[in-house]
């Protein structure tokens, strides 16, 4: 197994991240998900955040849990878990996942939308980290069987809409002073070119938390094809927007 030293967050804006075996979705998960886990992250691109925001055995919330990767990553770190999602079919596919990891956290999931004021959560949370849905990606699916998906919105405006009420609900469960962390990029999009996603959810984070700092995530990639507009870059960076639940003034 491929094992790379743990990262420790530093204080440099930057660092380059490198792959670690256990980021890999098992074979068998990827296969039956519903979205060909074309939005997995990496476990070791959430556990230096963890560490660094949060102590043993805190409740960590990822309120959009996908493939359950920030589970797996505050898992391995020693704390208990919260994770909210849509979709049915990934709440089956992350409570495979957990089961494979021989853990004594604490784990409750929830299939529901984030944007509703999360009913279900019985306790208050002491940090939030997750990866954005992105904007973007209706056209690979058929909206009608998606009710309430944020990969399903049309247009720009009401995804963002969307964003602005989870991080509502986040604030709610959030407890004083804790931090709710979001990781982000800005898109090249084939039909609307460049979207300064990452910095449109900065401004809507202002709204609700203190924006602290930010850290980018580099990755190694190869060069891709881009198709014809010259300026279009492969997308190989990511924002990690550090929010703090404390009075905005
Ligand atoms: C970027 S993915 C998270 C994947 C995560 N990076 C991982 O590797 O496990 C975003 C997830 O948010 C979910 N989602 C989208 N809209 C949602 C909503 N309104 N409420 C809850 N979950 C939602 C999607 O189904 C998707 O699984």
């Amino acid at each position: 197994m491929h094992l790379t030293e743990e990262r420790e967050l530093t204080n440099n804006s930057w660092f380059i991240l490198e792959r670690n075996e256990y980021d890999n979705l098992a074979p068998e998960l990827l296969e039956g998900d519903i979205f060909g886990g074309r939005d997995c992250g990496w476990v070791s691109q959430m556990r230096p955040f963890i560490r660094a925001f949060s102590s043993s055995e805190d409740l960590v919330l990822d309120p959009f849990a996908g493939l359950g990767t920030t589970l797996v990553a505050a898992i391995m770190e020693g704390r208990n878990v919260v994770g909210v999602e849509i979709e049915a079919k990934r709440i089956e596919l992350i409570n495979k996942r957990l089961s494979s990891l021989n853990h004594k956290q604490g784990v409750s999931l929830h299939r529901m939308d984030a944007q509703k004021a999360f009913p279900e959560m019985n306790s208050t949370v002491d940090l939030s980290l997750t990866s954005i849905p992105y904007f973007g990606a209706s056209d690979s699916f058929d909206a009608s069987k998606y009710q309430g998906q944020t990969y399903n919105s049309l247009d720009y405006q009401s995804y963002l809409g969307i964003l602005d009420r989870v991080f509502s609900n986040i604030k709610r469960w959030l407890k004083k002073d804790k931090f709710a962390i979001f990781m982000c990029e800005n898109l090249h999009l084939q039909n609307a070119g460049f979207v300064p996603l990452a910095w449109d959810v900065a401004r809507i984070l202002q709204q609700h938390f203190v924006l602290c700092d930010e850290r980018i995530i580099c990755y190694e990639k190869e060069n891709g094809e881009l198709g014809s507009d010259s300026t279009r870059t492969n997308r190989s960076h990511e924002y990690v927007l550090i929010c703090r639940n404390s009075l905005i003034t």
